[in-house]
């Protein structure tokens, strides 16, 4: 232990026993900072203290307090300094809160008092550390430094700036030294490198603007090099207080209009509008500070690793043991908890099982995300409301971890958690004085949640967005989410049940919350939107049953041709990323695969008869299942589109020889239109519906769970449906019946291999397709809808956009099975169509091209991304326009760009 060595101090150790024995066990306790709040002291130590060399009223001391029944102890700065009484009563009377005790010396009596209140003691601090300097302390070093920042703030040196501790409510102690600079004097001491200086530091110098400016720092180096930090020093950033108390005093005026003025807030969508801006730019915010962590920076304590499987298992393994421990917690409190939380209790209890075999589910996940250095302990009061805009602080992670845990790289979405967890504090919170007419006022603040959340989330995504290691695919990070919530949840519950028990409602109906998500099928979590608003939400969230298809919601994939199998028209591992991004969706129907080579008229469209197609296939079907969702492959032959180019030389097929107008032949280059087809006799009719059969049987060995029969958009089952491309005399033309009897042939054979229950049919009534045209579509299409209804198949699609001349609402009440409308809807028209009683559930075609999290999107409010045309089809669209040859794996590079670009989505191709 070090001793005083200058005279001002000398004989002061008269004060010395009774500081440790008595002052300080009860001087500790009643500072904000100290963390060892409610547990006995046994005994309080100096560890080290010494005089500062040219000041030799001041001591800086290294405290130690034990605890009874504790192996560990707590360690604490304790800078002090001695007031006389020829400092005068004025500066008596100002230091009188931060003084620990009178002390004799030499005769004379001083003060002893926390140094931090002493303005010149941190002046000199910054002083020091603009002049970056070094001071020996016992057997180490006290090291200033500064940060280019300080440059900022020249008159800070300038030693009269006024300095005035803050209202002591951290763990820490905070001065503002003039309106430029924000000190913050750490009491609680853990040697190693303080993720705070680090992260102030890296953000500091990457220009990221939304931090208060680290500026400098003190930091004590020991003997044996390792370092403690003791003091920050910040660029002071004007501010109106932070964005829990904002946010409060928000939700308390919308509380009291509700009741004062309930007409006025019944369109809270308006009312909310500016709160609104207010969440976006903080999510927004919150992704580029994201953005800006994830930078390849070259620092090893921060470059961006992608996460691994035994990072999941490592993050899962600790959510577990902190669940585990939270449980037995909960049951051995739940007699001191207050009577109305009992019920809550014993679900939980009763559901821990299930909660925790949820998580292990989700170790087999991919999130695709990169872990990264975080907050680490984000939520409203993290933030300050500054202007328009909002500043981060507090970068020092979660404090009851130890450093090393803290400065642990991890997903981002952590911190996503952390704030969509403190909005539901917030409502919460905000509630709590209105126990008259909690009923009445819960709701609203359920609906300001959920726009709350939604445009947070709505900022996040657009900042994250084109960041291959960030960007969040809602779908796909969701469970992930939802293991973080419950960390976090389990972590509220814990905290509450240690310093608020009445608050602990809050946290037990966030683990509730998280329970019915239990029951659905895994992976289909929704954890960022609770079930109240769910509900609140969408009819096209409710599950629907189609035949033996049961569809978790009603947003279905429609068939889109993407042009990336191989050239022989294999499916590959790009599709079954692709497919595996949307298998979230209720129903997922394949893009137009064709039963026979003479039923292709694209480049690079997939085929399901051979076998090479078949395992290509089944590791789509493998990889949609795994993930919960349902698939069925859309059988094709497109008839007379296509081209000898593509039939090795044969002439297209049709059910007359006529040529589609003068059309331009999809996709080919140079420009030719189509030709004449040959048209089948009955002998090749037969021969085709065989080939659909076999495609149905191709389609049950590759793992689907159904098949679509692509009846529409102008290909050879629609060309022999509608009169103007069916010219026959023969069983198969003539009147609707004739007409229908090829596409009902072909019906007959799939339900054969598969049963009607897994079957459903496209058409596309408005006959505008690629040729199409029929003399009197209403009862064409009315004959064959209730042919098919009579054969009890699960589903049909009819895409044709809604317009006063639809006849898609005649056709909707002859089918007794599940009718999905298509064509350009949004969640609205989707929304108003299911209501209606139009549809049973909607296909969205272009829209799920770039929004993979489509069915997410909707849910959260996120504005689905623009399709972007020039990338549906792949970079080689043209047959003969090769430019290299196709690699081993069936697909080029350059086929990622607009099919797995979205989102950070990365299953492995
Ligand atoms: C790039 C692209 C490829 C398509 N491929 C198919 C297909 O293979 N099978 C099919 O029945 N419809 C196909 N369609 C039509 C869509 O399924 C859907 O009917 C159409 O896009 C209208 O719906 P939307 O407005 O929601 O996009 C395709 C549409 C697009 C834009």
């Amino acid at each position: 232990m070090n001793t005083p060595s200058n005279p001002n101090l000398e004989g002061w150790s008269a004060s010395y026993q009774p500081l440790l024995g008595e002052i300080l066990p009860t001087f500790l306790p009643a500072q904000r900072w100290f963390a060892g709040k409610g547990a006995p002291i046994e005994k309080v130590e100096f560890e080290q203290y010494v005089s500062w060399p040219e000041h030799s009223e001041w001591l800086l001391a290294r405290i130690g307090v034990w605890f009874t029944g504790r192996s560990e102890a707590q360690h604490y700065a304790l800078p002090l300094a001695l007031a006389w009484p020829e400092d005068g009563e004025e500066k008596w009377r100002s230091l009188r809160r931060s003084a620990l005790t009178k002390v004799q010396i030499q005769a004379r009596t001083g003060w002893l008092y926390d140094a931090f209140a002493e303005e010149r003691f941190c002046q000199l601090l910054v002083k020091l550390m603009a002049q970056n300097a070094q001071i020996p302390l016992g057997a180490g070093w006290l090291r200033f430094s500064a940060t280019p920042a300080f440059a900022g703030c020249p008159s800070a040196i300038s030693e009269a700036l006024p300095v005035k501790q803050l209202a002591a409510d951290s763990s820490n102690t905070s001065i503002a030294i003039g309106d430029r600079l924000l000190m913050k004097a750490y009491r609680r001491l853990q040697s190693g490198m303080s993720p705070e200086l680090e992260m102030g530091r890296f953000l500091t110098e990457a220009g990221f603007r939304n931090i208060a400016p680290l500026a400098g720092a003190l930091e004590y180096e020991d003997g044996n090099g390792e370092r403690t930090a003791l003091v920050l020093l910040h660029g002071f950033v004007a501010n109106q207080g932070d964005a829990w108390r904002y946010t409060q005093d928000y939700l308390k005026r919308f509380l009291d209009n509700c009741l004062q003025q309930p007409e006025m807030v019944r369109k809270a969508d308006e009312i909310h509008g500016l709160y609104r801006i207010f969440a976006t730019t903080l999510g927004r915010r919150t992704g580029e500070l994201h953005r800006t962590l994830a930078q390849i920076s070259g620092d090893p304590a921060f470059n961006p690793e992608p996460i691994t499987a035994a990072d999941l298992t490592r993050w899962l393994n600790r959510i577990r043991d902190e669940a585990i421990a939270t449980f037995e917690r909960l049951a051995q409190q739940r007699e001191s908890l207050p009577e109305s939380a009992w019920p809550r209790v014993d679900r939980l209890l009763a559901a821990r099982g299930a909660l925790l075999a949820s998580l292990k589910q989700t170790a087999t996940l991919n999130p695709g995300t990169v872990k990264i250095r975080y907050h680490g302990d984000y939520h409203l009061g993290q933030v300050l409301v500054a202007k328009e805009d909002v500043i981060i602080i507090d970068l020092e992670g979660e404090p009851s971890r130890t450093l090393e845990e803290r400065r642990d790289k991890q997903s981002p979405l952590r911190d996503v958690v952390g704030m969509v967890r403190s909005f539901n504090y917030a409502a919460h919170a905000a509630l709590r004085p209105f126990t008259a007419d909690r009923q009445a006022l819960a709701p609203r603040l359920d609906d300001w949640e959920r726009q709350t959340r939604a445009a947070f989330l709505n900022g996040y995504a657009e900042a994250t967005r084109d960041n291959v290691g960030l960007g969040i695919d809602l779908a796909q990070a969701n469970p992930l989410l939802q293991a973080f919530t419950l960390e976090k949840v389990c972590y509220e519950l814990r905290y509450e049940l240690d310093n608020r028990p009445d608050w602990v409602e809050i946290p037990l109906s966030g683990l509730c919350e998280l329970l019915p998500l239990l029951d659905q099928p895994f992976p289909r979590i929704n954890l960022l939107s609770s079930p109240s608003m769910e509900s609140a939400m969408s009819i096209l969230f409710e599950p629907v049953q189609f035949g033996e298809l049961r569809l978790q919601n009603r947003v279905v994939l429609a068939p889109l041709t993407r042009c990336r199998a191989d050239y022989q028209r294999v499916p590959n591992a790009l599709m079954a990323a692709y497919y595996a991004q949307r298998a979230w969706m209720g129903l997922l129907i394949t893009e137009a695969t064709s039963v026979e080579p003479m039923g292709v008229g694209y480049p690079r469209t997939p085929g399901i008869w051979s076998e090479a197609q078949v395992a290509g296939w089944r590791k789509i079907t493998d990889a949609v299942h795994e993930r919960g969702g349902i698939i069925v492959l859309q059988l094709w032959h497109v008839g007379r589109l296509s081209d000898p180019l593509y039939l090795n030389g044969a002439t297209p097929v049709g059910p007359s020889a006529i040529a589609p107008h003068e059309l331009s032949i999809a996709l080919l280059r140079p420009k030719k239109t189509y030709g004449v087809p040959h048209a089948l006799t009955v002998p090749e009719i037969a021969q085709v519906v065989a080939a659909f059969r076999q495609g149905a049987q191709n389609a049950k060995r590759a793992g689907f769970d159904g098949v679509e029969i692509h009846g529409g958009n102008g290909y050879l089952l629609d060309q022999f449906l509608q009169s103007n491309a069916n010219l026959r005399t023969d069983a198969y033309g003539g009147s609707p019946d004739n007409r229908a009897r090829f596409p009902l042939e072909v019906v007959d054979a799939v339900v054969e291999v598969w049963g009607a229950g897994r079957v459903g049919y496209h058409l596309a009534p408005r006959c505008d397709f690629l040729g199409m045209g029929d003399a009197n579509p209403l009862e064409t299409f009315s004959y064959l809808v209730s042919a098919l209804s009579q054969r009890h198949l699960a589903f049909i699609v009819a895409r044709e956009r809604a317009a006063p001349d639809s006849i898609s609402p005649k056709l909707r009440p002859l089918f007794t099975g599940g009718f999905i409308a298509n064509e350009g809807y949004t969640q609205q028209t989707a929304e108003q169509a299911i209501a209606s009683g139009l549809a049973d559930a909607v296909a969205f075609g272009m829209l799920s091209i770039p929004n993979p999290d489509l069915v997410e999107k909707f849910k959260t409010g996120i504005t689905p991304n623009a399709p972007q045309p020039e990338t549906f089809y792949n970079k080689h669209p043209y047959l003969f326009d090769l430019a290299e040859p196709m690699p081993a794996e069936g697909f080029y590079e350059s086929d990622r760009e607009g099919y797995l670009s979205f989102g950070p989505l990365k299953v492995s191709a």
